[in-house]
């Protein structure tokens, strides 16, 4: 097992809030630029939900995106993550689009319905991943859309193979997904299909 690999296990799993700092800095926008990853999906308004949001790498640029009539919800189950989310978003002026919320590791908790929801290299630290998709399957209104983004070098083929099929099963249809560094991705959306697939 490798030393990064190692670090990630520690914690029962979940990335420490400080090894944020190895992957959240701003070297990582010549890979990952939240704006131009995001624009095709997030508009001008929207509700938007970043879960495992760490400290607020996408956030920032999803709350750029969505104006100041929009809101971002930014869910962690850390509170140390927060600290520098708030720091960051009152130093770029969007705190007033941005909710902090700390989640349980069992139960997000996020009341109100979105029109897009980003799950960036968190997906893997979930230990039960059905309850975790039925419930952001929940939350998005009819027509939202979850992007799901998982880490290369964490994540195998087969493993992000057999979470698409938890989302799939949760009532999600498949759409494809965006090209990203070091990165394995799907799109996926809350269809009304979906809801009567489920049922029936
Ligand atoms: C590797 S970090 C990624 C942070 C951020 N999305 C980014 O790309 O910079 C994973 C984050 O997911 C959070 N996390 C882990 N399990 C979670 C859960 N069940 N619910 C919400 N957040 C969780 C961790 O606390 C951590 O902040």
């Amino acid at each position: 097992m490798g030393c990064f690999e190692r670090l990630l296990r520690m914690n029962d799993r979940v990335c420490p809030w400080w090894l944020c700092y190895s992957f959240d800095n701003p070297l990582r926008r010549l890979i990952h630029d939240p704006e131009r990853l995001l624009e095709s999906y997030v508009k001008t308004g929207m509700t938007a939900v970043d879960i495992g949001c760490g400290m607020g790498y996408f956030t920032l640029g999803l709350a750029r995106l969505v104006g100041p009539g929009g809101k971002v919800i930014a869910v962690d189950i850390q509170e140390e993550m927060f600290a520098a989310l708030g720091r960051r978003a009152r130093k770029a002026g969007l705190s007033d689009r941005i909710v902090l919320h700390r989640c349980l590791p069992d139960r997000l908790g996020v009341e109100e319905p979105a029109d897009f929801v980003l799950a960036f290299w968190m997906a893997h630290e979930v230990r039960d991943k059905p309850r975790f998709f039925g419930e952001i399957f929940s939350l998005l209104k009819t027509g939202g859309r979850l992007l799901l983004i998982e880490p290369k070098f964490h994540v195998t083929r087969n493993s992000f193979g057999r979470t698409v099929e938890v989302c799939r099963a949760a009532g999600f249809r498949l759409l494809g997904g965006p090209a990203v560094a070091l990165s394995r991705t799907v799109l996926m959306e809350k269809s009304g299909l979906a809801c009567q697939n489920r049922i029936s």
